[in-house]
């Protein structure tokens, strides 16, 4: 049995963008495991916007200190256990961090099915920040419907997939904004929305006056900045605007640019609502049980782009933030 454990760990707080020279990969020797503990193979680290908020050292997420290593869910194999309830072999989940063994409370972590699939998608399309966060943001706060003309930003990103996707099997209209045209051709050919704006070349206001000549009903808003200005300035009357996250301000959350077209929310009788999933406890269960379902007959898909190997963690968040990734972007960690 390895005696190594490889993580990865802050060195300096980003200014702007998270690169790689701000995070350290290095080599520790593991200590004897304490009783009620787990050890745990870390077979994939997610990757997340919100991970760069935690970069800060101040903010409403958890944060990373100094010399510690990066907070992220992940999901493995237990290859030790003094825990109750833990065998070697069993399949979990939980916060078990950028690196390649975690050892921590049994308590913390969560047993997952592994005959539904890789375990990736636990992460990914089952995962709490991933598609519990979309299902709970359409089901329990967007909830779009037939009639509703529905537009998701970072659509052919982890969340704006799934959320896109499951508005259209509620019934809605669903347009995404995405960069670039290989996105936007994905959007319609693969995830079967019905249109996609390019926000990278497309001149966003004036495809949504085109594409939604009545207003757009229900936005659901992944971006934030000049997105989601866009997006207000065509709202129909009595429309939701849905606050999910704000992956263009994330680089710099001292100097947050607020929407300057939010007037529009009086003049047609609109609402503007943030949400984050743990809000709605009572939901996760109800969401991970149709989402598994939904993912085992094919009703939705989740693609996954993957880093191969912890060395390649540190340029993860630079990936993300360029926008490389399609649907979930997670580190393999073994
Ligand atoms: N409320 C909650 O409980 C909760 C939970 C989890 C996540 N979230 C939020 O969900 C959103 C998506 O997170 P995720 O982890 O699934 O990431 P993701 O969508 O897989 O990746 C982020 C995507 O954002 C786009 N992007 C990056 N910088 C941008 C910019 N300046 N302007 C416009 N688009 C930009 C990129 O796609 P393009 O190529 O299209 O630019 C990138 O692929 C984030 O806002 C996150 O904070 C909220």
């Amino acid at each position: 049995m390895t005696t190594i454990n490889r993580r990865v760990v802050l060195v300096e707080r980003p200014v702007g963008q998270a690169l790689p020279h701000h995070f350290r990969v290095e080599d520790v020797e593991l200590e004897p495991l304490g009783d009620g503990d787990v050890r745990v193979a870390v077979e994939f680290i997610s990757v997340d916007a919100g991970t760069r908020t935690m970069l800060r050292g101040e903010g409403f997420h958890m944060q990373v200190g100094l010399g510690e290593t990066i907070l992220a869910s992940g999901v493995g194999r237990v290859i030790e256990s003094k825990a109750d309830g833990f065998s070697v072999g069993d399949a979990v989940r939980g916060g078990l961090c950028a690196q390649t063994i975690a050892t921590m409370p049994g308590n913390m972590l969560e047993r997952v099915d592994d005959s539904l699939g890789p375990l990736s998608l636990h992460l990914g399309a089952l995962g709490g920040s991933t598609g519990v966060t979309a299902w709970i943001g359409i089901r329990d706060v967007a909830k779009p419907g037939p009639g509703d003309d529905f537009v998701v930003s970072a659509a052919a990103g982890a969340v704006g997939s799934i959320a896109g996707q499951i508005a259209k099997l509620d019934g809605a209209r669903v347009i995404g904004i995405a960069g670039g045209p290989d996105k936007c051709a994905h959007l319609v050919d693969t995830l079967g929305f019905d249109e996609a704006i390019d926000y990278k070349n497309d001149d966003v206001n004036a495809r949504l006056r085109e594409l939604c000549p009545d207003g757009v009903n229900v936005f659901y808003d992944n971006v934030g900045g000049p997105i989601l200005d866009a997006v207000l300035d065509n709202i129909a009357m009595r429309s939701r605007v849905v606050i999910c996250g704000a992956v263009s301000q994330y680089d710099d959350m001292d100097n947050v640019t607020g929407p300057s077209m939010y007037l529009r929310l009086a003049e047609r009788q609109s609402t503007m609502e943030g949400f984050a999933y743990f809000h709605f406890p009572e939901s996760i269960e109800p969401a991970k049980a149709e989402l598994a379902r939904w993912i085992s007959d094919g009703t939705i898909v989740m693609p996954e782009d993957i880093l191969d190997g912890i060395d390649r963690y540190p340029e993860a968040l630079q990936f993300m933030f360029d926008g490389r990734n399609v649907g979930k972007l997670l580190v393999k960690a073994s």
